[in-house]
């Protein structure tokens, strides 16, 4: 089967850019990408594309290629779902703030709402294909929604994790390492299989689209986003060790990393992972694992949660201390917000929770970040209901000039690995400082050495003396 047309219900940092991406490589199918955000679908829907509501390198080029040929973003969710042959699920499913499973489980009321509309509106079969990272199993939840319409609608439900990371979405999806697609063994299943199979075989090599039965692909997502925050807990715990014995993580991440059965890929020591997805997506195999009983499996991945609260603690620890036990009333540099380089998304940002902690201890802290603004970063600080907003906005001043938010300052601390970081006017930065003036690298980016030249006085993570 050909697919003609395709509905996709999320137009967030999953949604819009791969539909982008199937939209260009796939001139011949209409792709209409829908969601009850109006604003963000004005967005997307902007004449100037600096104004798309996801920051991705490359991702303007292939909107302004596809939209308005076969590429529409709309509110109208149930024509869309009622024109479409497949439609993919691309909603978020948040970690669960509320009764069973608060603060593990994933939320799938998203989800569920989708299915219900769906069912409601579909008057023709469709292939129903999970985009959202979800729980093992939950195709079972979605099937029983689907089938009790009696409306002699035949749905088949396919499983195909989205694994892209933010800030290289775009190259990520044209050169994926794999798709995945799971889905049933029956002759129909394998038929809607292979219609997804077609889709994506438009720009990838067949042996890169691996198939699968449904349970294995949804369970294959969260596994695969819990190894790798695994290497980055792994690594960052090991930072810790190296910097009271004078070992240096960058070292030793590039003496492991060339073993080839280990590898070099993120092996980077930082002040803890953060984004919208690893923590979430642990913490609901924690949760899955906990409801098959298997204390023990839960207990090994919960690690790797604890690793990264305790690496976000012990860096904004660090500067406390290194700033003689106080920095009430002190003027520090926060330099970027995002989770990572390249993105505009500072969902589980490690900068989020190591403000908060300076905030407690009464800092005044300046926030520069290249892409997020200034509402944004108010807001996540609100979000934590830690203080008022009005305390917050006495304490937070969010600039967008680099060398005004270290101007006047006792201490800088990079907290996102922005390229623009490494080529700072370091000099100019500190003479305009406080002194003595400290510059704590959380991402190690930056030539201590160098800076120690300069005047600094530096603590880079995972770096001994
Ligand atoms: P997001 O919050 O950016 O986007 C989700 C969108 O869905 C929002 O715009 C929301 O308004 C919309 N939505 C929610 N309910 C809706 C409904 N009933 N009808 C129409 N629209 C609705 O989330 P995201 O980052 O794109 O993540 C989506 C899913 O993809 C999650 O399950 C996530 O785990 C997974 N995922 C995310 C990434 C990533 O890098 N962000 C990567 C791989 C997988
Ligand atoms: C991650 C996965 O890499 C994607 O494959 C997956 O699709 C996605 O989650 C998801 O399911 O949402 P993302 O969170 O966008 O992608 O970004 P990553 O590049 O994985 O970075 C996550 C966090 O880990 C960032 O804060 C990053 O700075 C940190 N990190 C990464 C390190 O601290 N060290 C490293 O070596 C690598």
């Amino acid at each position: 089967m050909e697919v003609r047309t395709i509905c996709c219900i999320g137009a967030g940092y999953v949604g819009g850019p791969t539909m982008s991406v199937i939209a260009q490589k796939c001139p011949h199918i209409k792709v209409t990408v829908v969601d009850i955000n109006a604003r963000r679908i004005a967005a997307w829907n902007d004449e100037n594309l600096d104004n798309l509501p996801v920051y991705e390198p490359g991702l303007a080029d292939v909107v302004k290629e596809a939209r308005g040929r076969n590429l529409f973003f709309s509110t109208e969710v149930d024509k869309a779902i009622d024109e479409a042959e497949m439609i993919f699920i691309s909603v978020n499913t948040p970690t669960k703030t509320y009764g069973i499973g608060k603060g593990m489980a994933a939320d799938l009321k998203h989800i569920e709402l989708c299915a219900r509309q769906i069912a409601t509106v579909a008057r023709t079969n469709k292939i129903i294909v999970e985009k959202s990272t979800l729980p093992v199993r939950t195709a079972e939840a979605l099937r029983s929604i689907l089938d009790n319409t009696g409306n002699g609608v035949e749905y088949d439900i396919l499983s195909n994790p989205e694994f892209l990371a933010e800030g290289t979405a775009i190259e990520d999806l044209f050169n994926a390492d794999r798709v995945l697609i799971g889905g049933d063994d029956t002759p129909r299943g394998k038929r809607a299989k292979q219609a997804l199979v077609n889709i994506y075989a438009n720009w990838l090599p067949k042996d890169r689209i691996l198939t699968t039965n449904v349970w294995s692909s949804e369970l294959s997502k969260l596994t695969a986003n819990a190894y790798l925050a695994q290497r980055v807990s792994s690594i960052n715990a090991l930072s810790e060790l190296c910097e009271v014995t004078g070992a240096d993580v960058t070292e030793v991440a590039r003496a492991i990393g060339s073993d080839s059965r280990i590898g070099s890929k993120f092996l980077k020591a930082s002040v803890g992972f953060g984004g919208s997805c690893f923590q979430k997506d642990i913490l609901n195999l924690v949760y899955i694992a906990k409801s098959y009983g298997l204390n023990a499996v839960a207990d090994y991945w919960e690690q790797v949660i604890i690793m990264n609260d305790h690496q976000k603690k012990r860096f904004a620890q660090r500067i406390v201390r290194t700033l003689f036990n106080t920095v009430s009333g002190k003027k520090i540099a926060i330099m970027g917000w995002a989770f990572k380089k390249d993105t505009n998304d500072t969902r589980e940002s490690a900068a989020i929770y190591v403000t908060d902690y300076l905030l407690s201890e009464l800092a005044e802290v300046t926030i520069y970040d290249p892409k997020v603004k200034k509402e944004k970063i108010l807001a996540d600080l609100d979000y934590l209901n830690t203080r008022s907003e009005e305390e917050n906005r006495a304490l937070v001043n969010v600039v967008n000039d680099p060398y005004e938010a270290c101007e006047d300052a006792h201490a800088v601390a990079i907290l996102t690995e922005w390229d623009e970081f490494k080529t700072y006017e370091w000099e100019r930065v500190f003479k305009n400082m406080l002194k003595p003036a400290f510059l704590f690298d959380g991402r190690a980016i930056l030539d201590t050495e160098k800076l120690e030249e300069v005047g600094f006085k530096t603590y880079t993570i995972g770096k001994g003396e």
